[in-house]
């Protein structure tokens, strides 16, 4: 996760219901100055919003980091959500359809993997980072 140089465009403190909302807008608006489609907006949108409410369900509170960075050809628009709560005991089965500690329908992790081109998590109790990327390639 720490594989990029990244130039971080804006920062979301996640406390309550609506910094899902500001967040959501936030990533919508960046991948729309980048250049993606309305389509790719609203998936990184969504995908923003179900991992920013699992925040406000696990962890408390945390915080939506915004980045752009071009590597290897791509341009590529970053979200990492972050939060300081007890962690995910194990992303391989968070990742899988119908697994939820909660009250959900665990499908927000699966979904969100499912809108973007790469989602990583990277969790031990104390810090989760969970980074959704989509990307575009760049010619000339
Ligand atoms: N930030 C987090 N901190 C700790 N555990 C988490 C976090 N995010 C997800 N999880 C764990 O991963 C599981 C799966 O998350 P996912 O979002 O897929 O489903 P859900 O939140 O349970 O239900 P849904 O999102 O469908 O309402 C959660 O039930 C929880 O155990
Ligand atoms: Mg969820």
């Amino acid at each position: 996760m720490d594989k990029y140089c990244l130039n971080e465009i804006d920062s979301v403190p996640i406390k309550c219901t609506q910094d899902i909302v500001i967040s959501r807008q936030k990533g919508r608006e960046l991948a729309r100055k980048s250049g993606f489609s309305v389509s790719e907006q609203t998936r990184f949108a969504t995908a923003i919003s179900e991992i920013t409410r699992n925040v406000l369900t696990y962890a408390t509170e945390g915080d939506c980091h915004l980045f752009e960075n071009n590597l290897d050809g791509y341009h590529m628009v970053i979200a990492q959500i972050v939060d300081q709560g007890p962690g995910i005991d194990n992303p391989k089965l968070a990742m899988s359809d119908g697994y939820s500690t909660g009250h959900g329908l665990g499908l927000g992790l699966p979904g969100a993997k499912r809108l973007v081109h790469e989602l990583n998590i990277d969790s031990t109790p104390g810090k989760t980072i969970v980074e959704i990327i989509i990307k575009r390639r760049v010619y000339g």
